[in-house]
């Protein structure tokens, strides 16, 4: 079943000079392919659409103000049960419960500062490509 996900490399993974090593571990799964890719700033309008869910919670606005801290890489991956696939190699929100192994697990130890976001389903993929990515189609 080949699915397209969006995937957003957050600005402390830009930061911590993360990116190769995360492209990386998205391009070695087998059949997956990286279909666009872009470094971005995120404003806060794009933000509270791409984040609506959580508006209003508590860690909604330290969540925007990290996000918008400097710039992201967004990129659209493509394959077989990528949508799953990226959040199992992502790994949980809290990385010190992410495995090793997990993106989130080896590199992060702040739940906000988790390096990665990863469509959860595909109805926020469909939604969340046509947000980042409007002329992918
Ligand atoms: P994402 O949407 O970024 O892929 O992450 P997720 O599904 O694993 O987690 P979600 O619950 O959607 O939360 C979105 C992002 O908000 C930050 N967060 N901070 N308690 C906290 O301080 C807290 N909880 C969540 C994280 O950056 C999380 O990824
Ligand atoms: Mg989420």
């Amino acid at each position: 079943m080949s699915q397209r996900t969006l995937v957003i490399i957050k600005p402390d993974g830009v930061r911590r000079g993360l990116v190769g090593e995360i492209l990386g571990r998205i391009e070695r799964k087998a059949g997956w392919r990286i279909s666009a890719l872009e470094m971005r700033e995120l404003d806060r309008s794009l933000l509270e659409q791409h984040y609506g869910e959580h508006v209003g919670k508590p860690f909604y606005e330290p969540l925007v103000e990290f996000m918008s801290s400097g710039p992201v890489v967004v990129l659209v991956v493509e394959g077989e049960r990528v949508i799953e696939g990226l959040r199992t190699l992502a790994g949980p929100t809290d990385p010190i419960a992410a495995g090793p192994g997990s993106i989130r697990g080896d590199f992060g130890t702040i739940v906000r500062e988790n390096l990665i976001h990863a469509s959860d389903s595909e109805e926020s993929a469909e939604r969340e490509l046509k947000l980042f990515f409007p002329t992918v189609g």
